[in-house]
């Protein structure tokens, strides 16, 4: 099946868009023709321990796991217990947002998603006591750290009033239809509304009202049950066993164990909202938005003033999710915003089109509790527990299974918004998770972004269009006419596989960021290591711009408000003992930082 012809485009002057033919291609021609979004000289992929960007580009190490945040806090060494640990920049970081202060100072609240026993501890995770426990607990969560510019060059200010963690058991609070519920109730916590901590904080988001937002994900993984009493259908569903992912928590910290807490997992899978100024402020966990595995949170003003966050679900056949406000924005007045999470309605998206097509029309269909069969019939209680169980409640209304939706980015245009799906070996193997129109291809080990745009470019639509904006692939290992070949936009010069992490710059360039196989052989062959490329939406050429040390994942983007320091994130390099010793060379253990690029002229960076 020639599949890949469907995403040919016909242009020999490289004027038209991609997809043509393609309503959102059409809606969106002309205005914003640039020729010259991309300035810069795409760069080969590399194996190489280190980073490399295009001629003209400097990539400088910000701030790496187990650096100080603090004057008083000690220097990073594999041997910090967690006292140190609480005192540091956590491990992995992940989606970042930069809050600007002023042309010299600002906040930059940054995620720390999870650890790497091997290198988190000397050995190596085999044995953990209970300091081990909490180092582990104290390096997952955010960072919130002040950068100051001197020189001309953006650094860690240690006496930040701002500067702060935020742990696996800093207190926060449960707001929207699910706090007080029974559902959240456990005996360490009678008000159902006082949780202790946030943990695997994946992707992010942030407001226009100057909050953080950050997004719970693997939460399943650090919980376990000391007795083998066999676990619900609502455990399974969220992958909850009666083993974690080998953190050991439970071991230490009863609340990790189901046995004894059966409702704490409940309290785990939000999105928490952040004031980053505020090293006082309470965290607030936002229930209206549902708990699932939350990748990130892309947050736009809708015309009207509501706030529409747009979410996915980083798991194999899971969906894709818009929250809406109840109340609107109201520019100006601080206090009226700050709320705004905590009331709306959320749906899931359904995609429709005809077979064999890579466009079409979807659906965003409604989560309230008594609709759609969210009814006590079908298991649902009220609205508490169709949030809760937010996966039930859109399987029950009909949702599409997705590969994985990782990050989701609405252009500055907001008539446009692109999900990553990173990759889905399940896809036309499981019963469960069928080929369908916006997940077309089996096993999809290469993952694919979509976009849709809201009709009427309004975003309270129950109503998009959608269309493929790249197939990833390799053409040089696949028949150029085979859907593993990639989308026309993938060429021997751009390939990656699993797009992750994405990103508008203020200009409209798309950033692309990749968690993918790094073995550079098979069906990967001419990728090399992790990436980061840089996309012409219109166009849909892709450039590569970065690439990453050997085992990283690229991930976490964000800009200084005049676009010529980039912010970038590099993740577990060396993981599971690979031959990393990125940023400090020699015999280091790797370590997760936070890379500053910027242009020898002071350019804008992609530009
Ligand atoms: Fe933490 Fe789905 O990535
Ligand atoms: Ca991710
Ligand atoms: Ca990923
Ligand atoms: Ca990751």
């Amino acid at each position: 099946m020639n599949r890949r012809g469907f995403l040919k485009t016909a242009t020999a002057a490289g004027t038209v868009g991609f997809f043509a033919t393609s309503p959102v291609a059409n809606a969106v021609a002309g205005s914003m023709a640039n020729q010259n979004l991309m300035g810069f000289t795409a760069i080969a992929a590399s194996t190489a321990d280190n980073i490399t960007v295009p001629p003209g580009y400097k990539a400088e190490v910000l701030i790496s796991w187990g650096d100080p945040l603090f004057k008083d806090a000690p220097a990073f060494a594999q041997s910090n217990d967690a006292k140190a640990q609480e005192r540091q920049f956590g491990d992995n970081n992940d989606g970042m947002t930069l809050f600007p202060v002023s042309d010299t100072r600002a906040v930059l609240a940054v995620n720390n998603e999870y650890i790497n026993p091997e290198y988190l501890f000397a050995h190596q995770g085999k044995a953990i006591s209970a300091d081990d426990a909490r180092k582990s607990q104290a390096a997952h969560g955010v960072s919130i750290v002040e950068l100051e510019k001197v020189n001309g060059k953006w650094q860690v200010n240690l006496e930040g009033r701002a500067n702060r963690r935020i742990t696996a058991y800093t207190e926060m609070e449960m707001t929207g239809p699910a706090a007080g519920h029974p559902l959240l109730e456990t005996n360490l916590d009678r008000t159902a509304k006082k949780i202790l901590g946030t943990f695997n904080n994946c992707a992010n988001g942030q407001t226009p009202w100057g909050t953080y937002l950050t997004c719970e994900e693997n939460f399943n993984g650090y919980f376990a049950s000391s007795d083998d009493k066999k676990l619900g259908e609502t455990y399974a569903r969220y992958g909850l066993k009666n083993n974690d992912w080998g953190y050991d928590w439970y071991k230490h910290d009863e609340r990790f164990d189901m046995a004894k807490h059966p409702n704490e997992p409940h309290r785990f899978g939000w999105v928490v909202e952040i004031d980053p100024m505020n090293p006082n402020s309470t965290p607030k966990k936002r229930s209206a938005l549902g708990r699932f595995k939350h990748e990130n949170a892309a947050l736009t003003l809708n015309d009207d003033g509501h706030a529409v966050v747009y979410l996915g679900d980083d798991e194999r056949g899971e969906h894709l999710y818009k929250f809406v406000s109840r109340n609107k924005y109201q520019a100006g007045v601080h206090t009226a915003n700050l709320n705004l999470l905590e009331d709306g309605t959320l749906y899931v998206a359904q995609f429709d089109g005809k077979e064999g097509e890579t466009h079409g029309k979807g659906k965003w269909l409604e989560l309230t509790f008594g609709k759609n069969g969210l009814t006590a019939e079908n298991g649902f209680k009220d609205q508490a527990s169709v949030l809760v169980f937010a996966r039930e409640a859109a399987t029950q209304v009909g949702a599409t299974t997705m590969d994985r939706p990782e990050w989701v980015a609405v252009h500055p245009d907001n008539k446009q918004v692109f999900v990553t799906l990173t990759n889905n070996k399940y896809r036309g193997v499981r019963d469960s998770q069928p080929l369908n129109v916006a997940n077309p291809r089996e096993k999809n080990p290469y993952g694919h972004i979509i976009r849709w745009r809201p009709m009427k470019g309004n975003h309270l639509s129950d109503e998009f269009e959608w269309d493929i904006f790249v197939l990833a692939g390799n053409p040089e290992v696949h028949p150029e006419d085979s859907l593993m070949a990639g989308s026309d936009n993938i060429n021997k010069d751009n390939m990656f596989n699993s797009p992750d992490g994405i990103g508008f710059d203020q200009a409209g360039r798309l950033w692309i960021q990749t968690d993918g196989k790094y073995n550079n052989k098979d069906n990967f062959a001419g990728m090399g290591n992790n990436q980061m490329l840089c996309a012409d939406p219109e166009s849909g050429e892709i450039r590569r711009f970065l690439t990453g040390p050997i085992a990283c994942e690229v991930t976490g983007l964000t800009f200084t408000p005049d676009h010529r320091t980039m912010f970038v994130g590099v993740q577990h390099p060396g993981e599971d003992m690979k031959p990393s010793h990125f940023p400090d060379g020699g015999n280091s253990i790797p370590r997760s930082s936070v890379i500053m690029i910027t242009r020898d002229d002071n350019g804008v960076i992609g530009a």
